[in-house]
């Protein structure tokens, strides 16, 4: 299974109910294993949390802190893009080469890097 193919299939268990527009999201940690997220909305609409970041979650609670590949996948009509929190998010995680899979579930994919999407993000190295 690729790591598209993951986040086509935890797609299918997003909670969108508010939005109908359901995202899955695949990470691919250093170890090697990938780990996976759908958005989960909530009738407090600001509440509601992105594929990406579930994703995340579910990667540093197996123990995992750094991300290789990413790949994000919705019905939308170009290859959907991390929002803008997401990439702040995964550029926590990923180094700028860290390559992403945006795609459509049409079939439409398009690749990218973290550093391309968020070109001289903050990061721990601004905090000293
Ligand atoms: N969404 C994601 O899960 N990831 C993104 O990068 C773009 C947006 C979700 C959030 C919300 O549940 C729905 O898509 C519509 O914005």
């Amino acid at each position: 299974m690729t790591l598209l193919d993951t986040a086509r299939a935890v797609r299918e268990k997003a909670y969108a109910p508010y939005s109908n527009f359901k995202v899955g999201a695949a990470i691919m940690a250093a170890n090697g294993t990938a780990y996976s997220g759908c958005n989960v909305e909530n009738a407090a609409y600001p509440e509601g949390t992105c594929a990406e970041a579930g994703a995340i979650a579910a990667m540093v609670a197996a123990g995992q802190t750094r991300i290789t590949e990413v790949a994000v996948i919705a019905d939308a009509p170009r290859p959907v893009p991390p929002c803008g929190g997401c990439r702040q998010k995964l550029a926590e995680f990923a180094g700028p080469d860290a390559k992403i899979t945006m795609a459509t579930t049409a079939g439409t994919t398009e690749e990218t890097t973290v550093g391309a999407l968020l070109p001289g993000a903050f990061g721990a190295s601004d905090l000293t």
